[in-house]
């Protein structure tokens, strides 16, 4: 028995030598250490030993378990090794590689150009108000003093949805539900932003949907002057210190009198380009002082209080301000040209 034990012993430790995986490792503590392994096996015959035997062949299957069992675990150690480095090789980190390129959004030109307006006239004093896109004939042309058959009015030029509601074709209704909802009272110092429709067919400067933001001044003694005192203070901020305006008369039937504001030609200095087609002026918006007609609509006494207004188109001033040449740009959501705004 003490033979085969040692043969035992000889056969493992030669086979251990050649193993090459931790599966064959295991496959080989079954097979010589387990429950039915080889070594369990041979002891078990020890049932027919004698009691001086017993002991002696005891200590030998002794001998021959641990001497295998040191093999297999030096084995496992080496096999367990192995694995760590493999992983921590996979594992290595280039730490000179360039880093992943997170996009970062940005906000949009129109709305960045919005912000700013907003900014320089909340920097004035007004709040924002604002009002619904479908809007009644009654606020977005009776109201203002818009005669029946204004061309506005027609289906041609604007989106109907009943024959009394429209989508609104300029930010002004809102003048007039703000007037309302003061009730009468004084200071009214308000800008209202929001998009606006007219049935117009997309091109270069002309959108079907496009931004506007108006403005609406309401107290005892409002005067021509403040408007261009406010304006001037406005296309400073928006296009430069060295900005001018110009007032031009020109008529809304929602103010009087009216005129259209110029700034100078931030590109050229006023002395004229192909960007101010030669004049030296940029169109940015129209304005005026409010109608008798609006006041008293809007519930106010024209005896006792003036106002002025006026409305801008966003697209239009980010244009001048970005020296863009199509508004569709602002609408195709190219990145190429979005991504050109991220730091601006
Ligand atoms: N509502 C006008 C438009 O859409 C813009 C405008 C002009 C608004 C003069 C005003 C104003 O408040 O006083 O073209």
């Amino acid at each position: 028995m003490k033979e085969r034990l040692e043969a035992l012993r000889t056969e493992a430790l030669k086979e251990l030598e050649d193993v090459q995986n931790p599966q064959q490792l295991n496959d080989l503590r079954v097979k010589y250490l387990g429950k039915k392994g080889a070594l369990t096996e041979i002891l078990r015959g020890m049932g027919g030993l004698s009691a001086e035997e017993r002991p002696v062949i005891g200590q030998v299957g002794n001998e021959v378990r641990a001497a295998i069992e040191t093999v297999i675990e030096e084995k496992q150690a080496v096999f367990l090794q192995a694995e760590t480095e493999g992983r921590l090789r996979a594992e290595t980190i280039d730490v000179s590689l360039p880093g992943k390129q997170l996009p970062a959004g940005a906000v949009h030109p129109l709305n960045k150009v919005a912000q700013e307006i907003e900014d320089v006239f909340i920097g004035m004093g007004y709040t924002i108000a604002e009002g619904p896109e479908v809007e009644t004939d009654f606020y977005n042309f009776e109201a203002l003093n818009l005669p029946k058959d204004h061309p506005a009015r027609d289906m041609q030029d604007s989106f109907y949805i009943t024959d009394e509601i429209l989508m609104r074709t300029h930010t002004s209704p809102v003048q007039i539900r703000t007037m309302k909802a003061m009730n009468g009272q004084t200071p009214v110092k308000v800008i209202c932003p929001g998009k606006v429709y007219r049935r117009d067919d997309d091109d270069a400067t002309h959108s079907f949907q496009f931004n506007q933001i108006e403005g609406l001044v309401i107290g005892p003694d409002i005067r021509m002057s403040d408007l261009k005192g406010t304006l001037l203070q406005f296309a400073q901020e928006m296009f430069g210190k060295q900005t001018q305006i110009r007032l031009r008369p020109s008529f809304f039937p929602f103010t009087e009198p009216s005129a259209e504001v110029d700034v100078t030609c931030a590109q050229c200095g006023g002395h004229g380009c192909r960007m101010c087609k030669q004049t030296g002026w940029l169109e940015i918006l129209g304005c005026g002082m409010v109608h008798p007609r609006v006041l008293e609509m809007g519930g106010y006494d024209p005896n006792e209080v003036s106002g002025f207004a006026f409305g801008m188109g966003v697209e239009r001033i980010a244009l001048l301000k970005y020296e863009i040449d199509d508004i569709r740009h602002f609408y195709t959501n190219d990145l190429r040209f979005l991504s050109q705004f991220v730091r601006m």
